[in-house]
């Protein structure tokens, strides 16, 4: 067991890429807080799904686009397991929108959730983290690199998660705390799917694009998420890793 009496906050994880790493890190023996926004009966599946295995999880409600809410998610975790030594900002949401579309709401929407959460749970979170340090792990993608049509926002989001876990990976070093960031290809998940990719055009392009042929699975991002949590990646901080089946 690679995470053995760690404690891990996932934020976003009653569904998709978050729930899959919620998981996959109580299956490797961390105590795991299941964050969700609105999605309570998902919250509720995910952690019955980890107590029914044998592992040990709560979740907790909280909107990470309020910092009132962020500072109330992490008091709970400290009442429910008394530390905390992983983080994973991985909450997000995104909208397909053209530049003439792009308004106030829809930019708040994705730059509160996506990235400015993501630096106010890492400052929850470095308070937290005891002397033997911690790992912060942010779910960026591959548009931050290589951006497609009708995700300005989203994109530029994603390029400012990049940049942030560089910046924390130096100014946390010294305390331990490890900061890493993980850029997913296409993957199967319930917002994935509710916004109509299955089928549609835009998932045939990543598939062409993609050498392994086939989406990413949750599975696929969360074995890549416990390395990097976990002793093996001691060694690793301000990298970004795309797990994307080759796709760039
Ligand atoms: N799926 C992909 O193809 C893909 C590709 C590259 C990168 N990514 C990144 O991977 C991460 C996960 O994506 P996903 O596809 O798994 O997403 P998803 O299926 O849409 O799930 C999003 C999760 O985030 C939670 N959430 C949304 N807004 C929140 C808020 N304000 N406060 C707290 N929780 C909130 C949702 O809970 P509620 O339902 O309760 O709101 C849900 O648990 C994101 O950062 C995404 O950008 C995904």
């Amino acid at each position: 067991m690679k995470l053995k009496d760690k404690v891990a906050l996932i934020t976003g994880s009653s569904k998709g890429i978050g729930a899959g790493i919620a998981k996959e890190y109580a299956r490797e023996g961390a105590k795991v807080v299941v964050n969700y926004s609105s999605s309570k009966d998902y919250a509720d599946r995910v952690v019955n799904e980890i107590t029914r295995n044998g592992g040990t999880a709560i979740a907790v409600q909280a909107n990470i686009s309020k910092i009132a809410d962020i500072k109330r998610l992490f008091q709970e975790v400290k009442s429910a397991f008394g530390k905390l030594d992983i983080l994973v900002n991985n909450a997000s949401v995104w909208r397909y929108e053209m530049l003439e579309e792009v308004s106030e709401e829809t930019f708040q929407l994705q730059v509160t959730t996506g990235l400015m959460a993501h630096i106010f749970c890492a400052q929850q979170a470095a308070a937290m983290f005891g002397e033997e340090g911690g790992s912060i792990i942010n779910l960026s993608s591959t548009v931050s690199l290589n951006p497609i049509p009708g995700t300005l926002i989203y994109t530029a989001v994603k390029s400012g998660v990049d940049s942030l876990a560089k910046t924390l990976a130096k100014e946390l070093g010294p305390r331990k705390i490890r900061v890493n960031t993980i850029a997913p290809g296409m993957t199967e998940s319930e917002g994935s799917t509710a916004d109509g990719r299955p089928g549609s055009a835009m998932e045939k392009l990543f598939l062409d694009r993609t050498p392994l042929g086939r989406i990413g699975l949750p599975l696929d991002i969360a074995k890549v998420a416990v390395f990097l949590a976990s002793d093996d990646a001691s060694w690793v901080t301000g990298e970004r890793i795309t797990v994307a089946g080759g796709l760039l």
